[in-house]
């Protein structure tokens, strides 16, 4: 079976469910707390073994509960999780994520993330048996994403992309990236267009494109996905369910995408396999919690 490296976060979510959000120095009631696995990287690997995918993954957790807790969560997967690294002296990543009303609004504070650097990948990445894709986000130090690339694009390995949180990155990572998966904030951080329906993700898709990457889809919540396929601009619309919590929506889509793509499908229908894959994760509360499984799908 091909085989998925995820390279990223693995944070520990502190989740507060609230009515209402507190102005700067007013306390309010909130109506749920609780933790749950999570981390963009941590997320897309679970997702992509959870529905099929064969995966290991690189990152760093601490030396801590969070850290024994993460890997634990991955491990239970199957994906291999034999080269993460605990880094004892360091806490583990936390994102506090306050859901209010379906949105979400997150404060990631880095952690053992910020020490996935190029050392570590260059003592992990050649030392695995088998890399079909690279999977990537952008929790890591930006310095380890190019080198990442770099590295991918000398050994011939593609690389799926999922800019999140947006960040300015040098442009000569783009021509790098065979998949780049992107949601319309991002599309708009990186093109400069206001990107609200699937016409405008349309024009910031062929910019993207025109920076010299493979393939682009855009995401755009309960308005579907947008994507280039055989010479065209295609939309997918989405599934339309009950949406209380969007944390790692965008997470499973992209994981879902990466495992339907390395199963030979065409993008039209890794796209609707994503679709349906994330439509799931936005009717359940939580990261790794509301990822579904194969089965399920
Ligand atoms: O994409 C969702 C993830 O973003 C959360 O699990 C949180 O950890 C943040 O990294």
């Amino acid at each position: 079976m091909k085989k998925i490296v995820v390279i990223g976060s693995l944070n520990m979510d502190l989740v507060t469910q609230t009515g209402q959000l507190p102005r700067i120095g007013e306390t309010v009631n909130g109506l749920a707390f609780r933790t749950v696995c999570g981390g963009k990287g941590a997320n897309q690997a679970y997702a992509a073994a959870r529905l099929g995918g064969s995966v290991a993954m690189l990152g760093c957790v601490g030396g801590d509960v969070f850290g024994e807790k993460l890997l634990h969560s991955l491990q239970e997967t199957g994906a291999d999780c034999s080269h993460i690294q605990v880094c004892e002296d360091t806490e583990s990543g936390t994102a506090s994520i306050t859901v209010c009303q379906g949105d979400n609004a997150i404060i990631v504070v880095p952690g053992a993330n910020a020490l996935v650097s190029p050392a570590y990948i260059e003592a992990h990445l050649p030392a695995l048996a088998r890399v079909d894709l690279i999977l990537l986000q952008l929790e890591i130090p930006l310095k380890t994403v190019a080198y990442i690339t770099e590295y991918a694009a000398g050994q011939k390995i593609p690389v799926m992309l999922n800019p999140a949180p947006a960040q300015a990155l040098p442009p000569e990572i783009f021509p790098r990236i065979r998949y780049l998966i992107l949601n319309e904030t991002e599309c708009s951080f990186y093109t400069g267009l206001p990107i609200r329906t699937p016409a405008d993700a349309k024009e910031g898709l062929a910019l993207l494109l025109a920076k010299g990457i493979g393939q682009v889809v855009v995401t755009l919540g309960r308005q579907g996905a947008v994507y280039n396929h055989a010479g065209s601009l295609c939309h997918t619309p989405a599934r339309q369910v009950k949406a209380i919590d969007s944390t790692a929506a965008g997470d499973t889509f992209t994981a879902a995408l990466a495992v339907s793509l390395l199963e030979g499908k065409a993008m039209p229908d890794a796209v609707d396999f994503a679709t349906r894959a994330s439509a799931i994760v936005v009717t359940r509360m939580g990261a790794q919690s509301s990822i579904p499984s194969r089965e399920e799908l």
